[in-house]
């Protein structure tokens, strides 16, 4: 189910949005007719996300970058900006995660998530500022619940989503003068998910033991995530900024694991 919202002629670009939970976000937006770009590393993601998209019958550019890369950010915003305008919607969204003990992990290993999801975000937008619409800008980041509680054999992915939230509290400080709103979603498990195949539950039994711990029972939907960056990019959110915004069923309250039967 999906929020009747119009997004006709307004920009948003999605960068990791050729997957998962940010295909989702893109999908609904270009279900309400707005002009979407999505942008990652492979060009095979990119061209099935793009043929997915365009299904709604609206406009959709798919383009490469690796948001490790500024110059090709850079690029790939401009390219997006050329043909659409001044962004309205940015989501930043690609991420890299895996499971590993910390005394085993490589410095490179540490590093590369840092680098995609901490750093990549920074260029995505630090790139993006010259052509946000000023005023009007929804800018929405992609973290996780690691951003705020640790969790044992994720140490460079809790390490890299705290500092995206930073980044987002920090540069919603900076932008607001500029009528720029500035927010992060954390998702819960989402569906059928790569974050969910490779963190959380790789088997029914561990779906059922995970769903088990979450208030509302059940993982999230892919419209769960994009409805809400729905509203973060509308009118009705237009004094909300600077907010980390939990999207999980009430997991994260959920810290009682050990609960009676
Ligand atoms: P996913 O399907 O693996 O999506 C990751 C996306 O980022 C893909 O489009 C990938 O495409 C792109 N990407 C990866 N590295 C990149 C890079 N260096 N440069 C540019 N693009 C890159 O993962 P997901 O599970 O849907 O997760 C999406 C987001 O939600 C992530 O930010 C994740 O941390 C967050 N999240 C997910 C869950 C969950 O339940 N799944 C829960 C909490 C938070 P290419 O491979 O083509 O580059
Ligand atoms: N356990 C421990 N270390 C790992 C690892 C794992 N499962 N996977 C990768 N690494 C280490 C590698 O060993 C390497 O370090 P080294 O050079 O010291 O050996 C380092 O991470 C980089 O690996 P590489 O495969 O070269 O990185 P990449 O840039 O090709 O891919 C990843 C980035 C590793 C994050 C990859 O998993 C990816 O592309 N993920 C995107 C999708 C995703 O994670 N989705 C879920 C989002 S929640």
């Amino acid at each position: 189910m999906r929020m009747d919202l119009d997004f006709s002629g307004r920009h948003v670009m999605v960068f990791g949005g050729t997957t998962g939970i940010n295909l989702g976000i893109a999908d609904c937006f270009a279900q309400r007719r707005g002009r979407v770009a999505v942008v990652s590393r492979k060009q095979e993601n990119v061209d099935a996300a793009v043929a997915q998209l365009s299904r709604h019958g609206g406009e959709v550019l798919g383009l490469v970058a690796d948001v490790r890369d500024p110059q090709a950010v850079q690029a790939a915003i401009e390219a997006s900006v050329a043909r659409f305008g001044a962004i309205d919607v940015l989501v930043s969204g690609a991420a890299g995660n895996f499971l590993a003990d910390a005394k085993d992990l490589s410095p490179n290993g540490f590093g590369v998530v840092v680098d995609i999801d901490l750093k990549g975000t920074f260029h995505v937008m630090r790139m993006a500022w010259p052509h946000l619409a000023k005023p009007g800008a929804s800018v929405i980041n992609i973290t996780a619940p690691q951003g705020q509680r640790p969790v044992r054999r994720q140490v460079h992915a809790c390490a890299a989503k705290a500092g995206v939230d930073q980044l987002t509290r920090v540069l919603a400080q900076e932008w607001g003068a500029e009528g720029i709103r500035v927010n992060a979603i954390s998702p819960g498990p989402i569906g059928d998910t790569e974050g969910v195949r490779r963190l959380v539950a790789n088997s029914p039994e561990s779906k059922k033991r995970a769903e088990a711990r979450i208030p509302l029972g059940r993982f999230g939907e892919l419209d769960d995530i994009g409805n809400l960056a729905m509203f973060l990019a509308s009118p009705f959110a237009g004094y909300l900024s600077g907010a980390i915004i939990p999207c999980d069923g009430g997991g994260t309250i959920e810290a009682d694991r050990y609960r009676p039967e």
